[in-house]
């Protein structure tokens, strides 16, 4: 007599069945798709290390920003390159600044496209980190201020939300009552709750000319190996008030993006990082690995894990196949 046991491929016989008891779908609303923006006239510089992303200078994103909206994808956040940096992070709260030039823009021709505007000082200040720095120290208090007039400048040139990704304690609640007290009560905040000190952002700051220098961002960003500590930091983000929470990055990361999940009801966004999409890109080059499947299968699994929204430099190709399933 045979032993029992359970019959798992009855429900993987066709695609039609797979297709009912599958449990989890990425969307193209799921997907926020990250735009550099930078000073300059038809620019369009590709990123060494991210193949198919662009630095684009003004005259040449809305072009981007057309591809983006016909492909469905609902919002794009922003990160700026400044031509001058200097150790106090000018350029994240000039209101000519180099973001809020690319809002005032892209509010007026796209008003349906959702803004996100990322606020952090690293790519604005000369020494490259993510916040004010004395004696070699990032300093806290001090810094919130400049994230508060970088939140309020950036709502005012018609972000339709802040997410702060500089780690500093404090920042969500600082920059809700920025906000608050200058009339942008209803505008939400995207808060980078958890974020690591990852090797990941390599291709990133290469992008956004934003690697620290001297030093690294590991008394601000977290430690790779915590996770009780990420859901301190959630709570924190919370309490004062963050609309949406964070993890970043994804791939490495994927338990803590359930941890928040199971903890918190609130919209929870995996970042899929540069250094993620790189190793992909690269691959897929090489011809090792099926780029299509190898992505939809990593967007997959952060949905899985517990995100609701991605935001990834992927987000095109995969709008453009789904549109084709
Ligand atoms: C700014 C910021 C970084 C990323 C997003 N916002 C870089 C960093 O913290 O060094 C990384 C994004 C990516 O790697 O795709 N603080």
């Amino acid at each position: 007599m045979m032993r029992e046991f359970i019959r798992h491929r009855r429900l993987r016989r066709s695609p039609a069945l797979r297709r009912m008891v599958r449990e989890t779908a990425v969307g193209v609303d799921d997907l926020i798709y990250p735009l550099f923006v930078t000073e300059g006239h038809n620019v369009r510089r590709e990123v060494p290390s991210m193949p198919g992303v662009f630095q684009l200078s003004l005259d040449r994103l809305n072009t981007e920003v057309e591809e983006v909206l016909m492909l469905g994808i609902p919002a794009v956040i922003l990160f700026g390159i400044p031509e001058h940096k200097d150790d106090v992070g000018s350029g994240a709260y000039d209101e000519a600044g180099i973001v809020q030039r690319a809002l005032r823009q892209l509010k007026k021709a796209y008003p349906e496209l959702v803004l996100i505007a990322d606020n952090c000082l690293c790519e604005y200040t000369s020494h490259g980190h993510c916040g004010l720095v004395r004696d070699g120290e990032i300093l806290n208090d001090e810094t919130l201020e400049l994230l508060v007039r970088t939140a309020v400048s950036q709502a005012e040139a018609g972000a339709d939300i802040i997410a702060p990704s500089n780690m500093m304690d404090g920042f969500v609640g600082a920059i809700r009552d920025g906000l608050d007290r200058s009339g942008f009560k209803q505008t939400p905040i995207m808060a980078y709750s958890v974020k690591y000190a990852s090797a990941f952002y390599g291709p990133f700051r290469e992008a956004a000319h934003s690697a620290p220098a001297f030093g690294d961002r590991r008394t601000y960003q977290m430690d790779p190996a915590n996770v009780r500590e990420a859901l301190r930091e959630a709570a924190s983000d919370v309490a004062e008030g963050a609309d949406f929470l964070m993890v970043k990055p994804s791939l490495a990361y994927l338990d803590v993006l359930r941890a928040l999940r199971e903890a918190y009801p609130h919209p929870l966004v995996a970042y899929n990082v540069s250094g993620e999409y790189a190793m992909i890109k690269a691959a897929a080059r090489n011809g090792w690995i099926d780029e299509r499947a190898v992505v939809m299968e990593t967007l997959t699994g952060m949905k899985r894990a517990g995100a609701d929204l991605i935001i990834t430099y992927h987000a095109k190709d995969a709008a453009r196949w789904l549109q084709a399933e």
